[in-house]
């Protein structure tokens, strides 16, 4: 681990009054729960990117739904690990500090996050199809196929598959922090599902802001960024907060 790059990260985010973070599933790796991409991304001979499109739910919903529900039996005994924590002590110590996060699996929340920004939705939240309304559900094992108790249309999970547009509040609220962040922070994302993958760069464009990557290996756009250091989350995140406390 690179300890003065480490301390050159945590100087700069103790000068910065505004700070976003954005998380993706490296993040939780360490808490057990398995990422998109490589090895452990796979379920059966499935990939993600088969089951999570709507095209894929019209066509089988039970075969979506029964992932889903693996994930979230797998999910709901986990805890946080010291990156999700990490995180939490960090935003005490910064004035405006805004968390972004990619994951679905409510890890930042349980950790005690005050207000993270769940882009891509929260495997904890249904929507049923016909009428739209949005409706928490933590059942494992979830009744395959669930149905809305208002008009009994079939319930999704309330999650933003490949091809669905983004919520559009969430996209302004996230660019109007981004065009004030003098410091960025990118922890666990293989940075190659847009829009996320170009928040860096749009940080450092409109901002000016110096970005920071935490990820275990280097990724596709490590070269553009102003430190990228390698290392797990779980353990250098409670470095760096050790650094800005010094
Ligand atoms: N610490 C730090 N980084 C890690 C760790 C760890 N312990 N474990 C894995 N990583 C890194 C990997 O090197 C990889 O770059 O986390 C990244 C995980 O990448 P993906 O699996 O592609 O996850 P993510 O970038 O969050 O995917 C983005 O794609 O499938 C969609 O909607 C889904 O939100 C997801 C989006």
């Amino acid at each position: 681990m690179d300890n003065e790059a480490v301390r050159q990260a945590a100087e700069r985010i103790k000068a910065s009054s505004t700070v976003v973070v954005l998380t993706g599933a490296g993040i939780s790796q360490e808490s057990g729960v398995p990422t998109f991409r490589g090895k452990d991304g796979l379920w059966k001979q499935y990939r993600a990117e088969q089951l999570a499109t709507l095209e894929a739910f019209q066509r089988d919903p039970e075969l979506v739904w029964q992932w889903y529900d693996w994930r979230r039996g797998l999910i709901k005994p986990l805890d946080p690990n010291p990156g999700h924590y990490a995180l939490v002590e960090m935003e005490k110590r910064i004035q405006d500090f805004v968390l972004v996060t990619q994951n679905v699996d409510g890890l930042h929340r349980v950790a005690g996050s005050s207000n993270p920004i769940e882009m891509h939705g929260t495997i904890w939240r249904v929507r049923c199809m016909e009428c739209n309304q949005i409706f928490e559900n933590r059942d494992v094992p979830i009744k395959i196929l669930p149905t809305c108790e208002v008009c009994g249309g079939l319930l999704r999970p309330d999650v933003v598959w490949f091809g669905e547009a983004l919520d559009e509040r969430i996209l302004r609220t996230i660019y109007t922090s981004l065009q004030k962040a003098q410091l960025m922070l990118i922890v666990g994302t293989s940075a190659v599902v847009q829009p996320a993958a170009s928040f860096g760069l749009v940080a450092k464009r409109t901002a000016g802001a110096f970005v920071i990557e935490l990820n275990r290996s280097k990724t596709a756009q490590s070269f553009l960024f102003d430190l990228s250091i390698q290392g797990k989350a779980g353990e250098l995140l409670p470095q760096l907060l050790d650094y800005i406390d010094l």
